[in-house]
């Protein structure tokens, strides 16, 4: 068949990589993609947001699945675009991709289906915001309730804190239209883990587990990123947790999402906070594939993608067949100096063909970009160097080894990625 993906991140180059191995698939397009989905798929040059475009393209090119990668388009409503042109898609309706779109929609929905999350209120007035955050008496989250690219959760160590944030958010626009809605909560303390769930709208199926690394900096120090690194699984994630995940958060909310009238189709992303009594609660809902997670997920996946991807898509997930494999992911990101705060571009990345050449190790891209024959850097996060292998050291070893190879003008990177791995492992 032949699939358009959606999106040009390392999460997208991932899904591609994939979708090149499996049997089911002939032509791939990213649309807009980068350097790296270049040597797989053709790249058409359309935006990830560019919604009309995208969906006349999937027409015109007779597309037989369309994937998207990123929530923005989903939040727009690609999927209810495409699938009113005949096209099947896997990603969420814009209904159901509310459940990351709109952080007061998830919260009132976990509520209502007693799922488990953190203590809440939801607010479009600033004084009742304020009075709430007195009430509380402790440090809290604040949330801009609209996407924010990943920016929108702030923590304030007490009210006084909070007012200055809420002040910001409601008052001073500081995200714009998404941050008049808010969050506030309690904050949790515990080691998170992401749960993918595969979903066809009414049945799902669980890949395996992971962990991200948010903090820019080494001993998870310094700002939130879209994630430094991640690896799978997260030994934090047991099979007892990984149970109660099941039966006190995917399946409540997959049944609460169809008694809303918005059944869930394609990935839905539990970023789960596992409490100190071990309990999970949920931190946070996204409508789809996270990112890095997904480049050390989807090389522990044994299957044909394509095939998964349309049997969600289509409502067939039990007609399909994958399983785990054995052993360990991990991925590391190389970004350019400054980020998450502003960064230059435009520089050459060396060493992209000795990564290559490492065994059991995977150039995922991000940020680049083909300019006549060089490949140059374009976004914060560049790239993502995944290694595999018997178990986590092995993979860990592997990626390092290829992250050692590349270079490029003000390159930084963690040289901790899976700290919290590597202390669960030996303490066994
Ligand atoms: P979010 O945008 O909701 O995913 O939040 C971003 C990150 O902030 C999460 O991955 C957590 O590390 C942290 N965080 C958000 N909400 C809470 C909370 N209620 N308690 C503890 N940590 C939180
Ligand atoms: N890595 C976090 C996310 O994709 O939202």
């Amino acid at each position: 068949m032949k699939v358009l993906v959606v999106g040009g991140g390392g999460r997208e180059h991932t899904i591609i990589w994939k979708l090149a191995q499996s049997d089911s698939v002939d032509t791939i397009y990213a649309a807009p993609g980068n350097a790296g989905t270049n040597l797989l798929a053709t790249n058409v040059d359309i935006g990830a947001e560019d919604v009309t475009a995208l969906a006349k393209f999937a027409v015109s090119e007779k597309v037989d699945l369309v994937v998207v990668g990123p929530e923005v388009p989903l939040c727009m409503g690609l999927a209810d675009i495409v699938e009113e042109a005949g096209i099947p898609v896997f990603g969420p309706s814009a209904a159901a991709a509310r459940i990351e779109g709109s952080k007061a929609f998830s919260k009132q929905l976990m509520k209502k289906y007693n799922v488990p999350t953190a203590a809440f209120g939801d607010f479009e007035n600033f004084d009742e915001a304020v009075a709430y955050a007195q009430s509380l008496d402790a440090d809290m989250w604040i949330k801009a309730s609209g996407l924010a690219a990943g920016k929108g959760a702030v923590y304030a160590a007490d009210p006084d804190e909070a007012e200055k944030i809420l002040r910001g958010m409601m008052v001073e626009d500081e995200f714009g239209d998404s941050g008049h809605r808010v969050v506030i909560e309690e904050n949790m303390k515990g080691e998170e883990a992401s749960i993918f769930a595969l979903c066809d709208g009414a049945d799902y199926r669980l890949l395996v587990s992971s962990q991200d690394h948010k903090r820019v900096g080494e001993g998870d120090t310094g700002p939130n990123t879209g994630g430094m690194g991640a690896y799978a699984p997260a030994p934090i994630a047991t099979p007892e947790l990984i149970a109660r995940v099941e039966k006190e958060v995917i399946e409540p909310t997959l049944a609460g999402m169809a008694s809303e009238g918005c059944p869930y189709k394609g990935l839905l992303y539990a970023g789960i906070m596992v409490t100190e009594d071990g309990a999970p609660k949920v931190v946070e809902f996204n409508c789809r594939f996270g990112d890095p997670e997904t480049q050390a997920v989807l090389p522990l996946l044994d299957g044909d993608l394509g095939e998964i991807m349309m049997a969600c898509a289509t409502g067939k997930l039990s007609t399909v067949d994958f399983v785990t494999s054995d052993g360990f992911a991990m991925c590391v990101v190389m970004a350019s100096g400054g980020y998450p705060g502003s960064y230059k571009k435009g520089y050459p990345i060396n060493g992209l063909f000795e990564a290559a050449a490492v065994e059991g190790a995977q150039v995922f891209h991000a940020g680049t970009k083909l300019e006549n024959d060089d490949v140059l850097t374009s976004g914060g996060r560049v790239l993502g160097i995944t290694g595999w292998g018997k178990d986590f050291f092995e993979a860990r070893d592997r990626a390092y080894k290829a992250v050692e190879s590349i270079s490029f003008k003000d390159v930084f990177y963690r040289n901790d990625i899976g700290h919290r791995a590597a202390a669960h492992l030996k303490n066994k």
